[in-house]
């Protein structure tokens, strides 16, 4: 038995996979540790989207290796993740001490690899070699409960993996090179999973891929104008027990009126949408190989608040794109405008290797790209506390998740609209969904008060948890 810390860098998928690598670890006799100290086996799971998040987590394995190379010499140090897939052995060769490179189709290998080094039979091993049916292999999900090293919270949210790689090579992204071609797993399989999570406790689910929208565009034949995407949310819809779906990210040029329409069809697809803007300019979106123009991002908008008015909607954006001029840009600041996202995450363009936009013409100077960061965010910030505030007095359905990120002696959940609600609430209220009126708004969270919950509300809860 061996003592197992994994640290996860970079997104949902990331945060997905650690999970089932973990399971996998827990289900072989190993025990997950909070933090590298004194631990056996240290993983830190890697994202190579930008410069910054790779160089995070090389700085944090040297730091690891230094302080193993001294005080406890057999700890077993891995890479997992994107930069695992794309630096392969370069890494064992760059960070002294690292024994494990898994590549992104490896990763349910993670066990019987582990076991081998801790045994002594191996010395170093790096496979990111691709794998088939690998998409079919993250299903395995930690049991919730002390020492099963998972967040309360996943006890009634989880993710659900159901497709891997994209095939859309957006010039600036490196992620078709690290996660491979787009590959979906099976309705019933995904069916089987979900069915298994509401068994334990999981009122939500949230379905994870790359380009989701892309689901089944190959192996499931479109049925009645529904492509493959939505014929897995009707299946999903029909699950009892569960009370809510989430997914992400889908990208815009996926939302086809099946889509757009299931919104207003399917009682537990939540009014939430993550699209990915990333540029206003139609020249840039061009360049990034984007499929859609910034009119037809618009039109999308305007498509999915006709069918579900309060519908939430967050992008992602990057500025400093090769090529961005001022004038770009001010058309990115135009459509944030008229769009007016609730949230977006806002990335300065970071150079990938290998990508066709790393050696565009007219790379942006990065004090340029740090300008037009501030001048976007204080539009993003400004227009989203609008967008919160306009909530405020308000009834909000919330699906409690658990204690407060914030404040321990809180509960928060999430609306449908995907926006946290912070109130006093109870442990009981754990899993339930419960209407609040919306008393204080924060920075990109709600207050809310249990004073005016209702009657009425309260007895629907007793209902709910007896
Ligand atoms: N569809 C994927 C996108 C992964 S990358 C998913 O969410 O699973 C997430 C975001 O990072 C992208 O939407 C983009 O805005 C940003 N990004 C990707 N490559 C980038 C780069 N080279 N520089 C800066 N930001 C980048
Ligand atoms: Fe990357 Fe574009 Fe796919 S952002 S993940 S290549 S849709």
């Amino acid at each position: 038995m061996a003592s197992v810390h994994i640290k996860t860098y970079g997104c949902q998928m990331n945060e997905r996979d650690s999970e089932a690598v973990a399971a996998s670890l827990v289900a072989r006799g190993h025990v997950l540790v909070p933090n590298e100290h004194g631990a056996d086996v240290v993983l830190l799971n890697t994202c190579s989207v930008r410069d910054l998040a790779e160089q995070k987590a090389l700085g944090k394995m040297r730091a690891v290796a230094g302080h193993a190379r001294l005080h406890r010499p057999s700890t077993v140090l891995g890479f997992l993740g994107c930069m695992a897939q794309s630096r392969a052995e370069e890494l064992v060769s760059e960070v002294p001490g690292v024994r494990l490179v898994l590549g992104t189709q490896k990763a349910h290998r993670a066990g019987e690899y582990i076991d081998e080094l801790l045994s002594g039979r191996t010395g170093v091993v790096v496979d990111t070699a691709e794998e088939e049916g690998s998409q079919s292999r993250i299903d395995a999900h930690l049991a919730a409960g002390p020492g099963g090293g998972r967040d309360a919270r996943r006890a009634v949210t989880a993710f659900v993996s159901i497709m891997q790689g994209c095939n859309q090579h957006c010039t600036f992204c490196i992620v078709p090179f690290t996660r491979g071609r787009e590959r979906s797993r099976s309705i019933e399989e995904i069916l089987g999973e979900v069915r298994e999570l509401v068994g334990r406790g999981v009122r939500e689910v949230t379905l994870l891929g790359q380009i989701v929208t892309s689901f089944g565009r190959r192996e499931i034949p479109v049925r009645d104008g529904r492509s493959g995407f939505v014929q897995l949310l009707d299946a999903l819809n029909d699950v009892e027990g569960l009370e809510r779906i989430r997914f992400t990210s889908p990208h815009p040029k996926g939302y086809g009126d099946d889509l757009v329409e299931a919104y207003g069809r399917l009682p537990k697809l939540v009014e939430s949408a993550h699209l990915p803007l990333q540029s206003g300019s139609d020249r840039i979106l061009k360049a990034m190989h984007r499929g859609y123009t910034r009119e037809r991002f618009e039109s999308l908008v305007g498509r999915l608040r006709a069918v579900q008015p309060g519908m939430g909607i967050t992008t992602d954006i990057i500025v400093g794109f090769p090529g961005e001029t001022e004038a770009d840009f001010l058309e990115t600041l135009e459509t944030c405008r008229s769009v007016r996202f609730d949230n977006a995450f806002v990335f300065k363009y970071s150079v990938r290797r290998d990508t066709p936009a790393a050696t565009m013409a007219g790379q942006v100077p990065q004090e340029v790209i740090e300008e037009r960061h501030r001048r976007l965010l204080d539009v993003i910030n400004e227009i989203g506390a609008q967008r919160y505030d306009a909530l405020l007095g308000k009834t909000v359905s919330i699906l409690v998740e658990g204690p407060s990120r914030r404040n321990a002696a809180r509960m928060e959940g999430r609306t449908r609209c995907n926006k946290i609600v912070v109130f006093p609430g109870a442990p009981r209220h754990v899993g339930t969904v419960m209407d609040l009126r919306v008393e204080r708004v924060g920075t990109f969270t709600l207050y809310g008060d249990p004073a005016v919950v209702g009657v009425a509300d309260e007895q629907q809860l007793e209902e709910t948890n007896a």
